[in-house]
């Protein structure tokens, strides 16, 4: 199989829609033609009925998007996805601490590693920026389940040196090795990235956010990835913690780990200087709007942070967030906004988690559209699944009209089969 033909309405966005309308010059849209796959990479797009060189695969009636790309999820955390009844803090004491202790275990973490990129996978995702656990074993299973499947995954070691539980606990000196022989072995590794990854700023000490502000700026091509601004309690414990810093995000930027290569998780709690801190240094917000709403977070604010210049994308921050589906994520986007008067296209949400998150990544010349010479990481979906979500995609009057109740009424239940560099990863029953 070097020389695929899928045949199917292909769809993708070549540049940021905004908070326009629902027509937009930035919607490429080709329904019934052909998508053309050579060695693994994007080749063609056509209507004509390729040669026979090429091998057909008819996904008449189906659409094809790119693989869509989760900005924030934690892998171990599959275990304790809807946990009932508390707030950001109580919940990682009460269910998320314990859950995450299982990973220092090799053989648990490989089977939790395995299963959590599959269940990616059959939710139509096809690279991820992902959070393991503390231990070292949990970030080589995950690295190693996902070079396996050839996916695009930056991930990397959890830093917590206090205010967790003692067996989640790391220090300074053994996080520093940890990360060293991680960044080794795996960044650069295929199409694996290294995220250095400091949990969030209470439970990292001075002295190691100093050391993760080193480990980036050392090793380029790495990025950062951690929490910040989520919930009330959260911020309000940050500002005792650091008094000197000026906000929650100033932490991060005192340590060196703001930069074009940094991806914050929820950034609700901001204001205006935080903003055009982001700005400033390109790092950029993992919107996770499930998470937000079930963890009683709070309303991001989209509309300023884009005014502001700041880069968002769209995160299911599984097991904050009730589901890795990203079109459940860009329904309950939607929703967030709406509760804030804003509209959200299908445009917007679907940019989000294609090429405006590759975008952010710096990887826009190998994902999250269908652009040719891109890799040919592909989720192939049924445009409606059940009987009211058919019969409203019968209705339908417009293409936008279509992909919002797609994005608004589908999950992983549409996703028909999901493909990495060409190659088949996931195929229903
Ligand atoms: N802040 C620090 N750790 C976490 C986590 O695991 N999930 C969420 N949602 N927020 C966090
Ligand atoms: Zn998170």
């Amino acid at each position: 199989m070097t020389r695929i033909a899928l045949r199917g309405d292909l769809l993708d966005l070549t540049d940021d829609p905004g908070f326009g309308g629902a027509t937009s010059p930035c919607v490429r849209f080709d329904a019934d033609s052909w998508l053309l796959v050579d060695d693994g990479r994007i080749a063609g797009r056509q209507r004509e009925v390729p040669d026979a060189s090429w091998q057909h695969i008819d996904h008449r009636g189906r659409l094809i998007t790119p693989g869509l790309i989760d900005m924030h999820v934690h892998s171990a955390q599959l275990d304790v996805i809807a946990s009932y009844g508390t707030e950001l803090l109580d919940w990682l004491n009460t269910y998320t601490f314990a859950a995450e202790r299982r990973q220092a275990d090799p053989q648990v973490a490989a089977e939790q590693a395995s299963r959590f990129v599959d269940a990616l996978l059959a939710h139509g995702t096809t690279a991820a920026v992902v959070f393991p656990t503390v231990h070292k074993a949990s970030v080589d299973a995950l690295f190693e389940a996902a070079g396996a499947r050839g996916m695009r995954v930056v991930a990397g070691k959890v830093m917590m040196d206090r205010h967790a539980p003692e067996f989640l606990r790391d220090d300074v000196v053994h996080a520093e090795r940890d990360c060293l022989d991680l960044i080794e072995r795996w960044h650069g590794h295929g199409r694996l990235a290294y995220a250095v990854t400091p949990r969030f700023a209470p439970t990292s000490t001075p002295a190691q956010l100093d050391l993760a502000g080193r480990l980036l700026a050392a090793y380029p091509g790495t990025y950062a990835q951690t929490h910040v601004a989520e919930n009330r309690d959260e911020v309000k414990w940050v500002s005792e913690l650091f008094p000197d810093a000026r906000s929650y995000l100033d932490v991060y930027q005192r340590h060196g780990l703001l930069g074009p290569r940094t991806v914050l998780a929820h950034g609700i709690w901001l204001d205006d200087n935080d903003r055009a801190l982001l700005a400033e240094t390109g790092a950029q917000i993992a919107h996770s709007p499930s998470s937000n709403l079930f963890l009683g977070s709070g309303l991001m604010d989209w509309v300023r942070l884009q005014d502001a210049g700041a880069a968002v994308s769209l995160a299911s921050d599984v097991g904050g967030g009730t589901h890795l589906s990203m079109l459940r994520t860009m329904a309950d986007a939607y929703k967030v906004q709406a509760l804030q008067g804003v509209r959200l296209t299908a445009w917007k949400a679907l940019y989000s988690v294609t090429r405006g998150a590759a975008r952010a990544l710096g990887l826009e010349g190998e994902i999250g559209s269908l652009d040719l010479g891109t890799v040919a990481d592909l989720t192939v979906w049924d445009w409606a699944v059940g009987p009211a979500a058919s019969h409203r995609d019968r209705l339908a009057r417009s293409l936008h009209e279509r992909v919002f109740a797609w994005m608004t009424l589908g999950d992983d239940r549409n996703v028909h089969e999901t493909r990495v560099a060409g190659a088949l990863r996931y195929r229903r029953g």
